[in-house]
């Protein structure tokens, strides 16, 4: 299975992200902190959010009831 690269500055996957979300982490410096994605040039970040706001979606499905 292919592992997929969100920041290629310091090889972290979505995996790992995902991971990482799942241990705690609730925004993108929690995820610079516990893994260094996005702590080199910065064009990982919209993707790194992206992952951050899929997992808070399914950790709480009326989310979307309260934003619209
Ligand atoms: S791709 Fe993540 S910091 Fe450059």
């Amino acid at each position: 299975m292919a592992r997929k690269l969100v920041c290629v500055c310091n090889f972290i996957t979505e995996k790992e992200i995902l991971a990482t979300i799942a241990e705690g982490a609730r925004d993108l410096e929690d995820i610079k902190l516990m893994t260094g994605a996005g702590t080199s040039c910065g064009k990982c970040h919209a993707a790194i959010n992206s992952l951050l706001a899929g997992a808070a979606v399914k950790r709480e499905p009326d989310v979307q009831r309260r934003l619209f």
